[in-house]
């Protein structure tokens, strides 16, 4: 029997990640799944607990399962603790210590969302795109960091380093050409290598995988160029592969093509199929406990574990279907409202997409 680790983490984590846990007994109570479900602290409700954003027991948790489903950590509370307590830290460790280093984020427009972008329907129409993000190197994992104090004169100074090893991006980059050759076959590597040297050796790699990947085209664009071709022509796109900190932020970015953050799934993967699913929004302080956070990025997680880790993709697409129906119905939750159906809280959009399925 598959076990998932269920750690729900801060803010709205454990909101939405308890509608995505409905979802998956739904699956369950109907015979189509069976699964042990055991959970854990992380962040700070780790740190509040166990003086540690990643308890060793959550850890061994994870690294025992066979997927994790994770809510979202961090928040004002934890804000100005010491960084190695802080609730990031948590996640990067635990990222870090599963070797999840390919991060799926996949931007899709559900047709009936299409009002709900800021961008005019005609520019986000048929969006389809796929971010592969480095996801266990880069500046996030770069060392030593630190702020220290210089020796000359006494200024303090900010210190974090950006390293990519060939291997680390070739690995990366045979993720992402792997899924184009079953989409629409086009990879668009995104750096900075006008400037960076860590670019010039990410693009040189990317260019000697594309070798063993005949069908897929290789295109390359700078980073700023990324971010306002996003912006201007969405659809251009069909996978994104890049390192930590540009698909960290471009993942944002496209995240609001879609109509809302609160909107897009992700899967982090090992080499096995081992997997971390997360929603790629924060914990959302503002809106905790108030029961209005959106649940579909963590339910459409749940569909990304079924596929990628449960070798369930038939479960996974009635899940995406179910979300689908229940957005065209016009349920919508306040941060895709836009004054278009009918305005619905955590719960109900949690209940509905059960009903669907
Ligand atoms: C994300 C988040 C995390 C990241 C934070 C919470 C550490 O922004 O998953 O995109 O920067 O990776
Ligand atoms: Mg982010």
């Amino acid at each position: 029997m598959a076990k998932v680790l269920v750690l729900p983490g801060d803010g709205i984590g454990p909101e939405v990640v308890g509608e995505a846990i409905r979802v998956l007994e739904a699956l369950r109570s109907s015979g189509a799944i069976d699964l042990d479900l055991e959970f854990a602290d992380i962040g700070g409700a780790a740190v509040d607990a166990h003086g540690n954003p990643l308890p060793d027991a959550s850890l061994a948790a994870a690294m025992s399962a066979d997927a994790i489903l994770l809510g979202a950590v961090g928040g004002p509370k934890w804000e100005n603790i010491d960084r190695p307590l802080r609730p990031e830290q948590g996640l990067l460790r635990l990222r870090s210590e599963l070797g999840v280093f390919a991060n799926l984020r996949p931007a899709v427009l559900y047709p009936s969302l299409a009002g709900a972008s800021t961008l005019r329907r005609e520019v986000v129409a048929n969006l389809d795109l796929l971010i592969v993000r480095e996801l266990t190197g880069g500046i996030y994992f770069g060392q030593p960091r630190g702020i220290r104090e210089r020796t000359q004169d006494g200024e303090r100074e900010g210190f974090n380093t950006m390293v990519y090893r060939e291997s680390e991006i070739e690995r990366i980059c045979r993720v992402a050409f792997g899924i184009a050759s079953g989409r629409a076959r086009r990879v668009c590597s995104v750096d900075k290598a006008n400037v960076l040297e860590t670019s010039e050796l990410w693009r040189e790699v990317a260019e000697r995988v594309s070798g063993d990947y005949p069908d897929v085209t290789l295109s390359h664009l700078y980073v700023d160029n990324a971010a306002m071709q996003l912006v201007r022509a969405p659809s251009q796109f069909d996978v994104v592969v890049t390192g930590n900190l540009f698909g960290d932020i471009l993942s944002d970015l496209a995240s609001m093509l879609t109509g809302s953050i609160g909107l897009l799934p992700s899967a982090s993967m090992d080499e096995s199929g081992k997997g971390l699913y997360e929603p790629i929004h924060g914990a959302a302080p503002d809106i905790a406990g108030k029961g209005v956070a959106n649940p579909l990025a963590a339910i459409l997680s749940v569909a990304m574990m079924l596929r990628h880790s449960l070798g369930r993709e038939e479960l996974a697409r009635r899940v995406e279907e179910a979300v689908g129906s229940v957005l065209k119905r016009g349920l919508r939750t306040p941060d895709i409202g836009g004054g278009e159906g009918e305005t619905v809280g955590t719960r109900r959009m949690g209940e509905a997409v059960c009903e669907a399925l």
